[in-house]
């Protein structure tokens, strides 16, 4: 096969990230018989620099054009919540999403073998494994809501931000969940705060008309602050978790401290056609960009996520995971995840030393 990809190669260690994942993905090629065309996408910090926005017009649809797009990581001190929104990679982030119908975002948060003592749990939390699938609803909710900041006569300035889903955006959120658990070990957590908020209370009546009709699946809900706590108390109880946007921004993050480093962890933003998207779940990290210390690891599994998700070749995704993990067995380390003592090895050994063994 070949395949099109769309390389946005962002901001910060960004572009260093990709470049290692994309040698690793000519690798597979080379082992499984596909090839690949790059399309080099503007967007980010970098777009601002250059073109003086963002989200350069025909991004989208540069995009569309390809089979997946694979991105680095956007964003930096330089483009700041003081700049003007189009300025800002976050907004392009967003627009991106958005506009490619990327409703579902997935974040595998997995302790590997070789990492178990980067846990910062207890001992026996980290033995008893830690596996879980985060699905983050990511077009709607109150990060597309309407925003307003407006002076009233008697509060002075306001500001409010509108949380609002519709049971179609939460269905189709919702069925990804069951149809991924099937896949697994077959249980979903359904996390909102359906105690105080309006939109989580249709959230919890249509996961549970869902349920019924994945009863081979078993499934609970849970409130979002209890969620938060028993991440960091028993993370081994979940497998899939399925939640709102921004309950879901701020989960992953937990999510993934406790398996050790961000560093790590992959995601894949999926739609019903589209191309899907692939990213770290890491930022841009502007602090030690172009030193070739960056972890390329979440890149690299997110190429290992493209593979099962959009071109639907378990195989080579398992080559990538298997590749990546005997490396880590074998000791080497990026920065972020030496353990004391240990010497790191540098981006490109890293990437070298995952193709080596694929
Ligand atoms: C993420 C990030 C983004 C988000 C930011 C950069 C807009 O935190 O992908 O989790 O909040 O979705
Ligand atoms: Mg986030």
């Amino acid at each position: 096969m070949n395949y099109k990809i769309a390389l946005i190669r962002g901001d910060g260690i960004g572009p260093e990230v990709v470049n290692e994942a994309v040698k690793v993905m000519e690798r597979v090629g080379e082992k499984f018989g596909h090839s690949f065309t790059y399309t080099d996408v503007l967007l980010g910090g970098c777009a601002t620099d250059a073109v003086g926005k963002s989200y350069p017009d025909g991004t989208a649809q540069a995009c569309k054009a390809c089979d997946a797009v694979l991105l680095g990581a956007v964003g930096g001190p330089k483009w700041g919540a003081d700049k003007p929104a189009e300025q800002r990679p976050e907004t392009a982030l967003l627009a991106i999403r958005s506009d490619l119908g990327l409703y579902a975002n997935l974040r595998p948060a997995a302790l590997r073998p070789a990492m178990a003592d980067a846990c910062p749990l207890r001992r026996e939390t980290a033995q008893a494994g830690i596996d879980l699938m985060m699905v983050r609803e990511l077009t709607g909710g109150i990060y597309f809501g309407k925003r307003d900041r407006y002076t009233t006569e008697d509060r002075g300035v306001e500001a409010t931000d509108l949380m609002a889903y519709s049971e179609k955006e939460i269905e189709r959120i919702g069925r990804r969940a069951f149809e991924l658990a099937r896949l697994r070990r077959r249980k979903v957590t359904s996390v909102d705060k359906a105690n105080v908020l309006e939109t989580s209370r249709l959230w919890r009546s249509v996961m549970h008309r869902l349920a019924q009709e994945y009863a081979d699946v078993e499934y609970e809900d849970m409130l979002v602050d209890n969620c938060a706590m028993q991440i960091v108390r028993n993370p081994g109880q979940f497998d899939v978790l399925v939640t709102e946007n921004m309950f879901g921004d701020i989960l992953s993050d937990e999510a993934s401290m406790v398996t050790g480093s961000i560093g790590l962890l992959p995601s894949a933003s999926i739609s019903d056609g589209a191309p899907g998207l692939y990213e770290p779940i890491h930022g841009s990290a502007p602090d030690i960009a172009g030193q070739d210390k960056a972890n390329p690891i979440a890149t690299i599994l997110s190429v290992a996520m493209m593979f099962r998700y959009s071109f639907q070749r378990p195989e080579e995704a398992a080559a990538i995971e298997t590749a990546v993990d005997a490396v880590l067995a074998e000791g080497w380390r990026t920065a972020d995840i030496a353990e004391p003592g240990v010497t790191p090895i540098g981006t490109r050994e890293m990437g070298r030393r995952i193709c080596k063994k694929i």
